[in-house]
């Protein structure tokens, strides 16, 4: 109905706390509903966002049929984003789906095929799309400042940064480890600075050295032995090749032997006319740019320094996902952009298995 705010829901309330925030300060829709199987962090989000014990569930599935949804969020352990989403957008809500979409392919697919079969929208959660840094960046690209990119260097590297408890660790519940939690970030943000271009091979090789020993990971003393099941890569390297030439280095590590307490976002976009170099340091806003480039044939090197307003993160992008709605605006991310990660993400896990270069051809962007 026109003019009436967007009844949304939020399904899993660990990351969902950040989205709950774009849904309160949003005049396009209502935070309506919660759901969490664990009721004190339920109660606790309730109060917090005054949404009245009838609109809290433990079960979603029961959330689905009494909200009268029109957008939820499904922010659950990796390895039940395909039931839920298939279940929402069956019950004729549009989602918005944390990252990872989903830990294998086929699952993704059925998402797409639900969301198009229900002519719903189905949303991949990309919060990192929403620094003001990296917008910049791809005003930059577009702009043609770069000239042509023929190289990105994407990696996130924690010196201590294993999970520590929970699901992550799991491969069952998880899909993978560093690589798919931490590595589809940066490579979300490859694919969507170049526009999507098609990938065409991918190779790489895993790794999980830490985790396995209880070493580097979050709340756990030095040399306690681990307790949790660890059955997945704590460390990933890809190579990534495109159809309009260009390529891509992608690194992700939950730990490794560095600086302590590093835990470091680096992305290097390299074009014939320029590079542009993004470090954030610890979540940082500020100082993170750097663009080279060259005036009147010596090296230049400029600092930019970016205004930070607004909402940022998730926060804007659930503001984003809202406006998509309302507006018919095109939605910040969709299911094809989702799924065009986990391919690639799938491809560098077969590669490591067997040694061997993958063929890919993902479908280039279905939005702009
Ligand atoms: N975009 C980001 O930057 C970002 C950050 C963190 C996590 N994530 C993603 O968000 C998802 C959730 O991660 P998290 O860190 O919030 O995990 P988490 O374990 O902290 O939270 C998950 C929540 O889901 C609840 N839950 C589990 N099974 C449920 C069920 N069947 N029904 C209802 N509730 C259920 C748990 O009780 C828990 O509160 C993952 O896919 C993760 O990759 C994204």
């Amino acid at each position: 109905m026109p003019n009436q705010p967007l009844r949304a829901g939020i399904i899993g309330l660990g990351v969902g706390k950040a989205h709950a925030k774009g849904y309160a300060g949003n005049h396009g829709a209502q935070l309506v509903a919660l759901c969490d199987t664990d009721e004190l962090r339920l109660n606790e989000l309730g109060a917090q966002y005054g949404v009245p014990p009838e609109g809290r569930f433990t079960d979603y599935k029961k959330m689905l049929s009494e909200a009268r949804l029109d957008l939820v969020s499904v922010c659950l352990p990796n390895f039940l984003h395909a039931d839920a989403t298939i279940a929402a957008l069956d019950a004729g809500v549009h989602v918005l789906c944390e990252k990872p979409m989903a830990p294998t392919v086929a699952q993704a697919q059925d998402m797409i095929a639900a969301a198009g079969r229900n002519g719903r929208q189905l949303m991949v959660a990309y919060n990192y799309r929403y620094r003001a840094d990296v917008r910049w960046i791809r005003r930059v690209v577009e702009s043609g400042q770069l000239g042509n990119v023929y190289h990105v260097y994407a990696a996130w590297r924690r010196e201590t940064g294993i999970p520590g408890s929970g699901w992550f660790g799991n491969k069952q519940m998880a899909g993978g480890g560093a690589l798919i939690d931490l590595g589809v970030h940066v490579l979300d943000l490859t694919m969507w600075l170049l526009g999507f271009p098609a990938v065409t091979t991918v190779s790489g090789d895993t790794h999980s050295l830490f985790g396995p020993r209880g070493l580097k990971t979050w709340g756990r003393r030095a040399g306690q032995p681990a307790t949790m099941t660890f059955d997945v890569d704590d460390g990933a390297v890809g190579f990534i090749r495109f159809a309009n030439g260009a390529n891509a280095v992608l690194e992700a590590t939950w730990a490794e032997h560095r600086q302590p307490k590093d835990d470091l976002i680096h992305l290097e976009l390299q074009g014939t006319n320029g590079t542009v170099v993004l470090n954030i340091a610890n979540y940082s806003l500020e100082d993170t740019l750097r663009f080279y480039t060259e005036i009147e044939g010596e090296p230049v090197t400029i600092i930019p320094t970016i205004r930070v307003s607004g909402p940022q993160g998730h926060e804007a992008l659930v503001i984003d996902a809202i406006r998509s709605l309302v507006e018919h605006t095109p939605p910040p991310s969709d299911g094809f952009q989702g799924l065009a990660a986990v391919q690639v993400l799938q491809a560098i896990y077969e590669s490591a298995r067997s040694g061997h270069e993958v063929e890919l051809n993902t479908q280039p962007n279905a939005i702009p």
